[in-house]
């Protein structure tokens, strides 16, 4: 096996070429370190990767690997000396893994368990984990911090168990190993877009989430925003989330890489701001940033969706040092600049 030159440390990025791997990828070789990305696209393109490149200047080692072929994963680790993993790569709709459970949990679960293996097998001690606010289920109190209960009968769809069961997956896994470093992010409600207009959320079909859909709605790709559910316990009555900027979520990564140094063992993080927005607050939002009118039809309630969720951050600022700091209107003129210089995104 050749051992690789580079003097930088290397970080593999399963799910890189994705929307919020790939801003890691950034802010990675922005903090010195060498990511090596790895990725099967099947929600992503490597179009891309060489976006990435066009920001950061360089090249970007990149793999079209499945995580669930071990055999190609291993190849990678024998090839490379991986100092640390963040593990982005996830099917993550929710919708559609109610259909499709066996393929979520498949994949989300089998993805992770094979780079454990790999970290077993290639002696990698340091491991970040792509996690969600969704393991908490419906709040018993707001905002939620870390030592909120989750309950896997209270999550309601398969996407939201797989992390759940990732999460325990990991929390045994630093009992066996207590020398490994693992830090689960959960992440509330990550949007908007690198400043360079060059990089941004770009997923295949209609999108699930709110933000992306209100920015296919201003270029003119879908006619309007469908607003489920004005009758919720909220100021406006319609849903509250805590929203952040993707950049932001990014430096939460970085901030953890610092973290591991510290030979901290299993730590959990929420990424979020601590503020919640509704939907009418997050449409006027993007009409300010955009200049344009967005028309709106109401529904009833999405099932499985919550009046609101947002975070108690303080425990990453306490700990590590990282907060949100990209303010909803930077939030909306990034998202704007990105959907309006890309309407079909990377296509
Ligand atoms: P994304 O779909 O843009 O990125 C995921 C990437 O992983 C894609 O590029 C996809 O091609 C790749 N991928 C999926 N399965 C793979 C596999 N088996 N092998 C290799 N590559 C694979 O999604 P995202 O929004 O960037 O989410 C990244 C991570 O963050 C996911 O784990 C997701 O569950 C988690 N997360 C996202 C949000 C959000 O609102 N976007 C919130 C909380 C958590
Ligand atoms: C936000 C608000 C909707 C779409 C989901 C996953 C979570 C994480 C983030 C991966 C809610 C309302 C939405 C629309 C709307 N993903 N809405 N019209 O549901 O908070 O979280 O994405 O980890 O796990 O559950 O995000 O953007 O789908 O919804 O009115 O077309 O917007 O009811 O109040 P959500 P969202």
């Amino acid at each position: 096996a050749t051992s690789d030159k580079s003097n930088k440390r290397q970080v593999l990025v399963p799910g890189g070429a994705g929307y919020i791997g790939s801003h890691c990828v950034i802010e990675l070789v922005k903090d010195g370190y060498e990511p090596i990305i790895l990725d099967n696209e099947c929600n992503s393109s490597i179009e891309c990767i060489k976006r990435i490149q066009q920001i950061v200047g360089c090249d970007i080692i990149s793999y079209k690997i499945d995580c669930l072929d071990l055999e190609s994963l291993r190849d990678i680790f024998r090839k490379h000396s991986i100092y640390a993993i963040i593990h982005c790569a996830a099917l993550k709709a929710v919708g559609e893994s109610v259909q499709k459970p066996i393929l979520y949990y498949r994949n989300n679960i089998g993805s992770l368990l094979n780079l454990l293996t790999c970290m077993e097998e290639f002696n990698v001690k340091n491991f970040i984990f792509s996690s969600s606010a969704t393991v908490y289920g419906t709040p018993k109190y707001l905002p939620l911090d870390e030592k909120h209960p989750c309950i896997g009968d209270a999550i309601v769809n398969p996407y939201g168990k797989s992390k759940y069961m990732c999460e325990h997956i990991l929390k045994d896994t630093t009992v066996a190993h207590p020398d490994w470093n693992i830090i689960i992010l959960r992440y509330f409600n990550p949007v908007g877009a690198h400043e360079s207009g060059l990089i941004g959320e770009s997923p295949i079909g209609k999108p699930n989430n709110l933000m992306p859909y209100i920015a296919q709605v201003i270029v003119g790709r879908l006619p309007h925003v469908n607003i489920y559910g004005t009758d919720y316990d909220t100021p406006d009555g319609t849903g509250v989330r805590d929203y952040l900027h993707v950049v932001d979520t990014a430096t939460g990564h970085t901030a953890a890489m610092k973290k591991l140094e510290e030979n901290c063992g299993l730590k959990i993080y929420n990424l979020g701001t601590g503020k919640g927005y509704s939907v009418l607050d997050m449409i006027k939002a993007v009409e300010k940033a955009s200049g344009k009118t967005i028309v709106c039809k109401e529904h009833p309630r999405r099932s499985g969706d919550l009046a609101s969720v947002y975070a108690d951050p303080t425990l990453a600022i306490k700990e590590l040092g990282w907060s949100a700091e990209r303010t909803l209107d930077q939030m909306c003129q990034d998202l704007w600049r990105w959907q309006s210089n890309n309407p079909n995104g990377y296509l």
